[in-house]
């Protein structure tokens, strides 16, 4: 899938405040060794970058726009384009982070055990947040208006549904790991005409878009922002509020 850079730092603000949550949970004094999986647009990295500055840090996508992006915008980082499900690291770990991604992959239950097993023994930590908000409007009105049988094949399956195993899941791939977990619910304040629309395409909608040709996409448009409308509606400032949950997990050991 096509990532456009610019449209997802957008919400710059909105998306990199749960990274920095997350990445302030992470007790490592020295790592040799930090890896960004599904790093994007790279900002966070660089914040990885600046917080540990005697590591190797290396921010790794399988998106060449973000790559680029990330490479132009933050030169002192390694950045690689490589598909996680793909990707090995040469030695171990340190801090193995990721923020937002790894909803994108399938098989929870093969991938957490694989990316415990690149830590450093002991002492490695491995840091993760994951949307969890497949039940709210913003997910479930295009899964709605997808699954009417009005749309070409392809369409209702390139929308992402929920990946999420339950807290207690992940738990159990990471041990023998120290875990510490916790859910938080951002209130957002989004602006601007069809906020919630704007926010979505910028990431999970993305594909959806992609399935489907100018008349369909504009056709699901319209239905997606009419009923964003209604679930997320404007205040007297035009401003719309987006409750977003959240799943966060740091294991360390
Ligand atoms: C929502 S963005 C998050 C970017 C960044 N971590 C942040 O928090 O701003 C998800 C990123 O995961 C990347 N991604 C998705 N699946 C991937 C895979 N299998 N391998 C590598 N990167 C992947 C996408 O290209 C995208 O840049």
């Amino acid at each position: 899938m096509a990532w456009e850079p610019d449209h997802y730092l957008r919400f710059a603000d909105h998306r990199a405040r749960p990274g920095v949550e997350l990445m302030a949970r992470i007790r490592h004094d020295d790592p040799g060794l930090v890896v960004d999986l599904g790093c994007g647009p790279g900002n966070l990295t660089a914040l990885l970058a600046e917080r540990w500055p005697r590591a190797r840090v290396v921010g790794i996508d399988s998106s060449a726009e973000m790559i680029e992006a990330a490479r132009s915008n933050h030169p002192g980082v390694e950045w690689i384009a490589a598909d996680i499900e793909k990707w090995e690291p040469e030695r171990p770990v340190d801090v193995l982070y990721s923020n937002a991604t790894l909803h994108w992959l399938d098989d929870h239950a093969t991938m957490f055990p694989r990316l415990r097993s690149w830590l450093t023994p002991s002492s490695g930590v491995v840091a993760i947040q994951m949307p969890d908000n497949w039940k709210a409007p913003t997910h479930r009105i295009p899964a709605e208006i997808l699954d009417d049988g009005t749309w070409p094949a392809g369409a209702a399956a390139a929308l992402m549904r929920d990946r999420l195993s339950a807290p207690e899941d992940y738990r159990r791939w990471l041990q023998p790991a120290v875990v510490d977990q916790w859910r938080t619910t951002y209130y957002q304040e989004l602006t601007g005409p069809d906020a919630v629309w704007g926010w979505l395409t910028g990431s999970v909608l993305r594909p959806v878009l992609a399935a489907l040709d100018a008349d369909d996409g504009n056709r699901f448009a319209v239905q997606c922002k009419q009923r964003y409308a209604v679930a997320y509606p404007h205040d007297a400032d035009g401003n719309v509020l987006l409750p977003f949950s959240r799943l966060f997990m740091v294991a360390t050991g």
